[in-house]
């Protein structure tokens, strides 16, 4: 399983990067009007700190617009994957780029259909957003094994990128379906190394160390 960083933050990038844990980047309008700083300064700044694929969302709502949009960002790095909305204009965007092996991940996806009319399109990632599932009462992860299970029966080659991750029990869910990438915001990955008994192993170690260490 991949996992990307949801995060247009730099300075959370690194910290996940060194711990070698970083296979890519999701960026989205709420994330860079988080990071308060111009998108493509932002953005070339992360395609060169990251090699894996680099998410960048298009803000038009036609296919023209979209693809237009697309022939900017390819510019910004090399590991550029043009982010489309769920639209019938954006499914047009997705088979122009994607005949132009151009890379897409199609965002804001709440049902196993439209996962298929993404795939059908010629997705490389589809984005089903599990925890804005989730908090409507949902099951976000009811939808990952359906779209798991029909990408299979058609040997799609789209990737499932979950999105929307909320806590470590969505990775975990996510990577027990088999899909193929989570994004994950950077607090929700430190949270991966987290166990009250590990803490307390250690410190039990270490106490019972300085018995027999010299000095
Ligand atoms: O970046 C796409 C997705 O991860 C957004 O998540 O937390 O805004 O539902 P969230």
């Amino acid at each position: 399983m991949e996992f990307f960083i949801d995060s247009a933050d730099i300075s959370e990038i690194q910290k996940a990067h060194a711990m070698g844990l970083v296979d890519g980047v999701t960026t989205n309008p709420t994330l860079i009007k988080k990071a308060n700083r111009d998108h493509e300064q932002t953005i070339r700044e992360i395609s060169g700190l990251i090699p894996g694929p680099i998410s960048v969302e298009t803000l038009s709502e036609t296919a023209d617009g979209m693809v237009a949009e697309a022939d900017i960002y390819l510019k910004w790095g090399k590991n550029i994957v043009i982010k489309v909305i769920m639209t019938p204009e954006g499914m047009k965007a997705v088979r122009i780029l994607s005949e132009r092996g151009v890379r897409t991940n199609v965002t804001l996806v709440f049902t196993p259909a439209q996962a298929l009319i993404a795939a059908k399109a010629g997705a490389t990632y589809v984005s089903p957003f599990v925890g804005r599932l989730d908090d409507i009462g949902q099951a976000g992860m009811g939808i990952i094994e359906q779209i798991r299970q029909i990408f299979d029966n058609y040997s799609f080659k789209t990737k499932i990128l979950v999105a929307s991750v909320r806590n470590p029990i969505h990775i975990l869910d996510a990577a027990l379906i088999g899909a193929d990438v989570a994004t994950v915001p950077p607090a929700t990955l430190m949270q991966l190394f987290k166990h009250p008994l590990t803490d307390s192993g250690v410190q039990a170690f270490l106490q019972d160390a300085k018995a027999w260490q010299t000095a």
